[in-house]
């Protein structure tokens, strides 16, 4: 038996190696997370504890799952890739039994021979001490029995549940259970339970003041984050470079999408931020289009394309608008103006300081003035042609924490549009017109630093770049169907 485990041993510290050598070097490092949990500790109020789940994994369909990801708080305060873990983050220094002290706990998967071979390698607790400089991390299994006398603390601060999240029966401390005894712990309110105890509960459970820290943290990206936000944008410029490059009528919706995801992985980019819109004619006025089933995209449409790369963590969120031909028409070229003219009028407030509202108030009044001067609506016309807000904050999240007013460090998008669909309630010619136009900008000392410039943003400078050749010119498949119909005969 003792040879036997310490042969397993040897394969899972073999295997814990090869990990550590496969891996890209540019991650962010574990003091980057170890420094993000001594600044939430900080701003933690007195006498508290901050706990923290992994996301669940999701089921796509009978056995299999969707790609797991990460939820971006647990990522941002322990670099933890994987499911099935707790976080405790305690203001105050806590004394173990045997005399540890110790201000964080992280709870993970354990080691497992046959699982890692089918799904995948698995820190453990030893390699989470060791690759992301955890003192206290154990496997999941031990937060049962682990003795945190939660009443003690005057505030136990964590996200509430949507209890969405399903029990594996071969496994009695996945999420499900460290949920489940968690709340045993800190007497959890269910609220749907019927409660006949008259024991009264100490109210020390916040479910709200999280959502406050995490943006004060995450909204203020350091120069590592910039440096993976940065990436992050300039290869989703990079795909709608491309695609601009290689784009003809006929080309399907689907393919054009291929092109922008194809660059990204060729930049090593493994996930994409949200799923990518690519909405031809009329569909891009659909504001989250992103069905992609149009079979062949017409010579006299525009097509937007709203997407973004995610690079270790961190995602782009860049929309170009883009003529199928090469050339916009005039009626196309007015409304891409118009929306173009907004952003530059938002970029000039874009600055610590100015609160997010007002590059929306900006944009909203430069395009109802200049859809009255188109004759596309009557002045104080209420309308449907620009329903949305125009920033955000980028960063682990497309719609990333953080506050309402420019802070320096912030990222954030300007993305006005406008949205004509079919049977608008104006001159027919405008019809099937949709603009939106995304960029990605930093929030410096005095104003800002436009991150996405590089891809193509002027209606000259995008028909100067449709006209370069394409890789993807000579990219030619063979017909499916004639394929097919050739093994049939
Ligand atoms: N792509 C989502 C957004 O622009 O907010
Ligand atoms: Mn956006
Ligand atoms: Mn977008």
């Amino acid at each position: 038996m003792k040879l036997l485990a310490s042969l397993l041993l040897t394969l899972s510290s073999f295997s814990l190696l090869a990990q550590e050598a496969d891996l890209p070097s540019d991650f962010l490092s574990k003091n980057f997370h170890k420094e993000r949990r001594e600044k939430l500790r900080t701003n933690l109020p007195p006498n508290s504890v901050a706990v923290f789940f992994a996301n669940p994994v999701r089921n796509r369909a009978n056995d299999v799952e969707y790609v797991y990801h990460q939820d971006p708080d647990f990522y941002y305060l322990t670099g933890y890739k994987e499911p099935e873990a707790a976080l405790l983050v305690f203001k105050d220094k806590q004394t173990a039994a045997n005399g540890t002290a110790y201000n964080e706990i992280l709870f993970v998967q354990p080691r497992n021979a046959v699982r890692e071979m089918w799904t995948g390698r698995r820190l453990g607790d030893q390699g989470t001490k060791d690759v992301l400089g955890f003192e206290q991390a154990f496997n999941n299994s031990v937060f049962k029995r682990y003795n945190v006398d939660f009443a003690k603390f005057d505030k136990i601060l964590f996200f509430d549940f949507h209890n969405d999240v399903r029990d594996n029966p071969r496994d009695s401390s996945d999420l499900y259970d460290l949920i489940a005894q968690f709340k045993a712990k800190v007497k959890y309110p269910e609220k749907n339970a019927v409660s006949l105890s008259v024991e009264p509960v100490k109210n020390n459970l916040d479910m709200k003041g999280l959502t406050d820290q995490m943006a004060k943290l995450r909204g203020v990206k350091t120069k590592d984050e910039i440096n993976m936000i940065r990436k992050a944008v300039s290869i989703s410029c990079l795909g709608q470079v491309e695609v601009m490059k290689a784009i003809k009528p006929g080309m399907s919706e689907r393919e054009i999408q291929g092109i922008h995801e194809f660059v990204y992985k060729k930049y090593q980019a493994e996930d994409l931020g949200y799923p990518s819109i690519v909405g031809a004619g009329h569909n891009g006025c659909i504001l989250h289009y992103i069905d992609n089933y149009k079979p062949s995209v017409s010579s006299k449409e525009l097509i937007l394309m709203d997407l973004g790369a995610e690079f270790h963590g961190y995602t782009a969120d860049i929309t170009r608008t883009i003529p199928v031909n090469g050339k916009f028409s005039p009626e196309q070229k007015l409304i891409y103006e118009l929306v173009l003219k907004a952003q530059e009028e938002a970029m000039k407030i874009t600055k610590p300081g100015t609160p997010f509202r007002l590059t929306t108030d900006t944009c909203r009044a430069v395009i109802n003035r200049g859809l009255v001067q188109l004759g596309i609506i009557k002045p104080g016309e209420k309308h449907l042609y620009f329903p949305h807000g125009v920033s955000h904050h980028i960063g682990l999240d497309v719609h990333d924490r953080g506050g309402s007013i420019m802070e320096e460090g912030n990222t954030i998008t300007i993305e006005p549009g406008i949205y004509i669909p079919d049977n608008a309630a104006c001159d027919k010619k405008w019809w099937g017109i949709a603009v939106r136009i995304e960029d990605d900008y930093l929030i410096t000392k005095d104003g800002y630093e436009h991150l996405s410039k590089i891809a193509p943003r002027t209606v000259k400078e995008i028909e100067d770049m449709m006209k370069q050749p394409s890789a993807f010119d000579n990219f030619i498949l063979p017909d499916l169907d004639k394929l097919n119909t050739k093994k049939q005969n």
